[in-house]
């Protein structure tokens, strides 16, 4: 069954003084089956959270359908079955997290004596149960995350509708959200969710719709993209600078820190010969892994990047979607590796 369907969605608004419409969202076709997580990616401004609001009612579109559990957009009956979180979640700040999500229990018309039990299923479900009595002003950024989760919970929706879940969170804030969505997702939740980190959504979603300056330009089933070669990274240790000389030379990004190297190879023919090199030049090697993923050269192709063959970015040099986070985690491996 569908959960919701946008056909052939058209949005446009006013730009400047002129009146000059902007088009926003142009054609977007796209449809989330039950208990499927979609995962809709795009740069900021692309289009994410006016086709989120139109999945909830809260704009009109200049054309097109959208529809939600079979009902129009925004229809109560539609809206009793999902749960939002929104960008930039407003709180009452003074609540407590209990009192929050009471809050929200009475605007979805539970009584007392079911809300009561629901509040604190969904504060365990959020592992905020701990800090349930402080008021919200005082809770973190992670905190408030999983709050505005838990407010979308409280009415046990069957659609999750998540507007950057993970946005502006620490990489242990992202893990948090990450596993409390993988939870929701093994519990039969349909969720979608709008994110423009590809790293967040990759081990999560079944499919990827990814949009750019409105258009839906692929969706990507994540179960297709299993085994499908990408450019790889050799990393090793105790190489000589004339082996480096020498890779650079033909061709090969690599990247040195202290005596560790990483070459990165975006020809997967090539790689015998690079690792051959590396072991007549005495070079220890460390592993070889994926230097980009499948996604991520997809989206990259799909809006119009062009990565340098062999390059991964440096961080100065970063695309807006090469994530800090990534940087995190190549330092803690780089950290290991040294150990
Ligand atoms: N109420 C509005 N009036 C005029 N323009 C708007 C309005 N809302 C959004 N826009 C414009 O529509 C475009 C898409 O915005 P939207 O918020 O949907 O993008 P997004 O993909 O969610 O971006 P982000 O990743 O930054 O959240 C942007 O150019 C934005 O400036
Ligand atoms: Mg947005």
């Amino acid at each position: 069954m569908s959960i919701f369907r946008l056909h052939d969605v058209h949005k446009s608004y006013r730009s400047d003084f002129l009146r000059r419409r902007k088009p926003v969202l142009q054609g977007v076709q796209l449809e989330l089956a039950e208990g499927e997580t979609l995962a809709y990616l795009g740069h900021n401004g692309a289009g994410k959270t006016t086709t989120i609001k139109a999945l909830l009612g809260l704009i009109r579109v200049d054309s097109g359908r959208v529809e939600v559990f079979g009902h129009r957009a925004g229809d109560p009956a539609a809206l009793a079955r999902l749960g939002y979180l929104p960008e930039n979640p407003w709180f009452y700040d003074h609540l407590t997290g209990r009192e929050f999500l009471h809050l929200v229990a009475d605007l979805h018309r539970l009584p007392r004596s079911k809300s009561r039990r629901r509040v604190d299923e969904v504060l365990e479900l959020v592992g905020m149960t701990e800090n349930a009595d402080r008021r919200l002003r005082t809770f973190s950024k992670g905190m408030l995350q999983r709050m505005g989760l838990g407010q979308a919970l409280v009415n046990d929706p069957e659609l999750l509708i998540l507007d950057e879940p993970m946005g502006g969170l620490d990489p242990v804030g992202r893990h948090q959200i990450r596993t409390l969505l993988t939870g929701l997702k093994e519990q039969g939740k349909t969720i979608f969710m709008s994110s423009h980190i590809l790293s967040d959504v990759e081990s999560l979603a079944d499919r990827v719709a990814i949009l750019d300056g409105g258009r839906l330009k692929r969706v990507v089933d994540m179960r297709d993209l299993e085994g499908v070669g990408v450019a790889k990274a050799v990393r090793c240790r105790e190489l000589g600078p004339s082996a480096v000389d020498r890779l650079r030379r033909e061709g090969y990004a690599v990247q040195i820190r202290g005596d560790l190297a990483s070459i990165a190879v975006d020809d997967e023919g090539k790689l015998p010969d690079v690792l051959q090199l590396i072991h007549s030049e005495g070079g220890r090697l460390l592993r070889v892994e994926p230097l980009r993923s499948s996604l991520e050269e997809i989206f990259l192709a799909e809006i119009g990047i062009r990565p340098s063959p062999a390059t991964k970015p440096e961080p100065e040099h970063s695309s807006s979607i090469q994530e800090a986070t990534d940087e995190v985690v190549e330092a803690v491996r780089d950290v290991q590796e040294v150990r």
